[in-house]
């Protein structure tokens, strides 16, 4: 249905035709109402028009009118809200084991990082029938990652990390958009995703050289002196790292947190915000010393020291709101 219009896009990942049919759904009652409405204006207004002889019947209400047309409605709207937030926790929650593409935003490019390591600017290329979870951040202002044929869209927002996810399972180029307005060149900010068939994509991955995202962190890990106090045998002046990312984190005020690729961001760039307990505030702040991609080189080397913590990704986004 629709798939000849132009105005409709196209229909290229597991989620869109779920929100397709909540969105024709929307339109169809919406137009069935306002059908309903005017006929009914039209109807009562020659039926009930003033006719000279004829006086005006006054009516005080009726309680078993005004409750179903309370009720109803209220019904009504209770099952979009379901179905709606039912299709909302299914676009939020990335699946277990989901590709990880780090996407950085700023005025005004995309430029995205695959966890193998390749490099992209507003091109993404990605296989067709697999998981992509997206770990996007911005370097200046708002923005927003919208790709129409995936009926997703997402802000993406300078400081903290959002994510997003598809599975695309139609092979072709689609429109990559930024859906905020974010200054003079916002719409300029586009791009591809291109999806392609398992065979071609790995004859892509292959081509041109590319240090995985993990080994790039961990290189740096050691460059810039983390891994003085980080050691693994856990007798370093801070935290040792290893099978921390996607447990809970208890810190020095008592408070749990979640160690996700928020809490390992702030804990890079601002480390005096949450201080694991039994530890000194004494790591030096990173907040200006390192680029976003740096960062996220980090964070991905941090996950790979827990490897079979990765469903945790998917149990956090289920609870964020
Ligand atoms: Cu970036 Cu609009």
């Amino acid at each position: 249905m629709f798939n000849d219009l132009p105005l409709w896009p196209a229909r290229a990942s597991t989620g869109a035709a779920n929100v397709d049919a909540l969105y024709i759904f929307l339109v169809a009652l919406s137009v069935f109402m306002c059908a309903a409405i005017f006929t009914m204006i039209l109807v009562f207004a020659v039926k009930y028009r003033r006719r000279p002889g004829v006086a005006a019947e006054q009516i005080e209400g009726s309680n078993a009118l005004e409750m179903t047309w309370s009720i109803i409605p209220m019904f009504i709207f209770l099952f979009i809200f379901a179905w709606g937030a039912s299709i909302y926790f299914r676009e939020r929650t990335p699946p277990r084991d989901s590709a990880e593409v780090y996407v950085v935003a700023k005025q005004w490019m995309w430029k995205l990082e695959h966890e193998s390591g390749q490099r992209e600017l507003n091109q993404l290329h990605v296989p067709v029938g697999r998981d992509v979870e997206l770990i996007m951040t911005s370097q200046d202002v708002i923005h927003s990652f919208y790709v129409p044929a995936f009926r997703i869209k997402q802000d993406v927002l300078p400081g903290r990390y959002t994510t997003a996810w598809f599975r695309a399972t139609k092979p072709g180029v689609y429109h990559l958009f930024c859906a905020e307005y974010c200054g003079t060149q916002h719409s300029g900010m586009v791009g591809q995703v291109v999806v392609m068939e398992p065979a071609q994509y790995q004859a892509w991955l292959s081509g041109g050289p590319a240090m995985p995202l993990p080994a790039e962190g961990e290189q740096l890990f050691n460059q810039l002196g983390c891994s003085t106090c980080h050691r693994a045998d856990s007798q370093g002046r801070g935290p040792s790292l290893v099978g921390v990312f996607g447990k809970p984190v208890l810190l020095e005020d008592d408070r749990t947190v979640l160690a996700d690729e928020n809490y390992v961001r702030e804990s890079i760039l601002t480390p005096a915000a949450k201080v694991v307990k039994g530890f000194k505030p004494i790591m030096p702040v990173f907040q200006g010393l390192v680029t976003d991609e740096q960062v996220n080189a980090l964070v991905a080397y941090v996950k790979s020291l827990s490897p079979p913590q990765r469903g945790q990704t998917a149990n956090r986004a289920a609870v964020a709101p």
